[in-house]
């Protein structure tokens, strides 16, 4: 089940194999655990799962993590092998046996550093359900005594405790580091970039906002975190993390769990600068099993109604006009439109931290982007780390590739709202750019181009190219665009509305070509000009892109498996300063830059912090 190392493996087997098409791929076959939970969720197939189960029921609850613990030790549970065979017995036993136990370890122990051990371990495992499957399953505590609710909110009990949170001073708990691996000379870079030059970075006061230590920097904004415990219509929205981290939508889960484990995270909405609203909208409405109607080929009600009614019952909304400072993420091409359809009447001015600057293809009736330049901020999507250590991997050394450019996928018609999609099915409309490029397949023996083949086929064209195309698809955003700085090719745009993350703080030019998209055959004769004649000028973009891509990489927290993989496969080789140069830093950075140090707010020396304050009576 572990995902550690898949990646490479399956890549190294493709290169032998027949031709094969997408279908074919290993992420389409049924997993064998899945299939114990349809037919045998109570595992009543196994004879260690089966009477622990009953056995476990029949306990008192405050017993049961001794049961736990008891068949743990009895089973041999410490070793990372058996946990894994176990898991493929009796997947929602094991996971209930972890569940307890990081539970205690962190409420009853108070060890933060042991509850996460046991949490990791236990992330890894019912991250490979639906929580909507997982909840069936467990049959609402009936089956077996957990739901991805409760999952969900011991993750968040656990990222807040790697920090601290508003005021509350010296007693809060604080430890070293972060769930993010961050310390707090590491928070004086982040902090101290966006600062005025010359302004000092105060140190924390007795009122300590969000740290403990005494010398820690304040920082630059605080958040208030929304938190699904407390909100019912939130907890709909915000779950399955597990389920929903690793995939191409995970900065949804990502920057919640970077905001819970940030020292600017304060729990007084008195002082925060910005309200954070957690949701994985994207991942669950991807997935079209959570919200009835709701499959990415329409507004989704259901979850639009849940927005509304978060924000209506919330106490901090109306203090300012249309949300402004609100901040949402949105995962996926759907943008803001999909998951809240209504957001322009609710919160026209929220800060949306999106990966879509453009429009959806499916939604032809959407003709205004979610998207505004001056208030919102765009983001990478997640790659995995086994993405990203396994396309180092596999990447040719670049004097040695001998492909000028690829692309592999289905031609795109432009947004209903540039042309009629029926006009524009083919290589002959220019818009249709992904049809243009598929043509070069018959004309140009130096590019590798095609439709429908599996994944992997698709990893070894980017990791043998010299340069890679981006052209546009159902939406501008797409994941590929960043596999190709880890892949080692040089991303060639064609996707004219796009806008790439971070331009504020990094040269994006210096790393990436982009082109206009009707002019296909010009990029053509430019990329074969530069290949022979100016192997430098590709050389420098190469090396820019080494730079850029550590800023384009989620790294996972401390809670999640992959945390464990990210130290053992020396992802520091691939980006030095990983914990300091990411996209969680870049978004936190730009954002410092929306609160400024006066906005928002009453002051007067010696003020104290908050929105509400009062002026003194002298
Ligand atoms: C863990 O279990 C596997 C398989 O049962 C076994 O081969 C291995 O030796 C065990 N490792 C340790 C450290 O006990
Ligand atoms: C390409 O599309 C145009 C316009 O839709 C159409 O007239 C033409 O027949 C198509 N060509 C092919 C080869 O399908
Ligand atoms: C990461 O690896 C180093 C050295 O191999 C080790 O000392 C450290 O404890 C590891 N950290 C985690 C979180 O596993
Ligand atoms: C990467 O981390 C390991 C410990 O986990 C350390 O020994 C090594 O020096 C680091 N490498 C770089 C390039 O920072």
């Amino acid at each position: 089940m572990r995902r550690a190392g898949a990646g490479l493996a399956l890549l190294t087997s493709a290169l032998a194999a027949p031709k094969k098409t997408l279908q074919d791929d290993p992420v389409f076959q049924k997993k064998n655990y899945q299939e114990n939970i349809e037919t045998d969720a109570e595992c009543n197939r196994s004879p260690l799962w089966g009477p622990f189960r009953v056995q476990l029921l029949q306990t008192a609850e405050e017993m049961r993590v001794e049961l736990a613990y008891e068949k743990m030790m009895e089973w041999g549970l410490e070793n990372v092998t058996k946990v894994d065979e176990q898991s493929k017995i009796c997947l929602l036993g094991l996971v209930s046996m972890q569940y307890y136990f990081a539970h205690m370890l962190l409420f009853e122990v108070g060890s933060v550093e042991a509850a996460v051990d046991a949490f990791r371990m236990m992330d890894e495992h019912s991250g490979a359900l639906h929580p909507d499957l997982l909840d069936k399953a467990a049959g609402a505590g009936e089956i077996w005594p957990i739901s991805a609710d409760s999952l969900d909110s011991l993750r968040r009990a656990l990222l807040r405790a790697s920090s601290g949170g508003g005021t509350g001073g010296p007693d809060r708990r604080r430890r070293f580091k972060n769930a993010f691996g961050l310390h707090d000379e590491d928070w004086h870079q982040v902090w101290s970039a966006w600062r005025p030059t010359g302004a000092p970075v105060a140190p924390v006061g007795p009122r300590g906002l969000g740290a403990a230590r005494p010398t820690a920097p304040t920082p630059g904004f605080r958040v208030f975190v929304y938190d699904p415990d407390t909100i019912p219509a939130l907890r709909k929205l915000a779950r399955g993390g597990s389920f929903c981290k690793p995939n191409q939508w995970g900065m949804e889960v990502a920057l919640h769990d970077w905001f819970l484990a940030c020292p600017c995270r304060t729990d007084n909405p008195e002082e925060a600068d910005f309200f954070f609203v957690p949701h994985y909208t994207s991942c669950l409405i991807n997935h079209a099993d959570t919200f009835a109607g709701c499959d990415t080929k329409q507004l989704c009600m259901p979850t639009t109604e849940l927005f509304e009614e978060v924000l209506r019952e919330s106490p901090y909304y109306r203090r300012v006009d249309g949300g402004r400072n609100h901040l949402f993420v949105w995962g996926s091409g759907m943008g803001a439109d999909g998951p809240f359809a209504s957001w322009r009447q609710w919160v026209p001015n929220a800060i949306f931290l999106m990966t879509e600057p453009e429009l959806w293809n499916p939604y032809k009736e959407v003709v205004l982007p979610s998207y505004t330049p001056h208030k919102d901020i765009i983001v990478p999507g997640r790659l995995t780390v086994d993405d990203m250590i396994s396309l180092g991997k596999m990447a040719k050394p670049f004097t040695e590739r001998t492909v000028l450019g690829h692309f592999i996928g289905w031609p795109r018609p432009p947004h209903f709202s540039v042309m009629d999609p029926q006009l524009c099915q083919n290589s002959s409309c220019p818009l249709n750019v992904r049809s243009v490029l598929l043509d070069l397949k018959d004309t140009e023996e130096s590019m590798h181009v095609d439709v429908d083949v599996p994944y992997l086929e698709s990893f070894l064209g980017l990791t043998s190219s010299l340069f890679c195309f981006v052209p546009r698809g159902k939406s501008a955003w797409s994941s590929r665009f960043f596999q190709t700085f880890f892949a080692g090719c040089i991303p060639v745009l064609l996707n004219d509305r796009y806008e790439v993350p971070f331009g504020e703080l990094v040269d994006v030019p210096k790393a990436v070509i982009k082109w206009p998209m009707t002019e296909v055959p010009a990029l053509v004769e430019y990329l074969k000009h530069m290949a022979m004649e100016d192997a430098e000028r590709m050389l420098e973009l190469h090396e820019a892109g080494k730079e850029l891509r550590c800023w384009y990489a989620w790294p996972p927290s401390w809670v999640e498996w992959s945390w464990l993989e990210l130290n053992k496969s020396k992802f520091n080789r691939t980006c030095e300063d990983w914990h300091i140069r990411n996209a969680y830093v870049a978004v936190t950075r730009l954002l410092a830059t929306k609160a400024g140090t006066g906005r928002g707010r009453f002051y007067w020396p010696g003020a104290p912090p908050g929105d509400l304050q009062r002026p003194p009576a002298i």
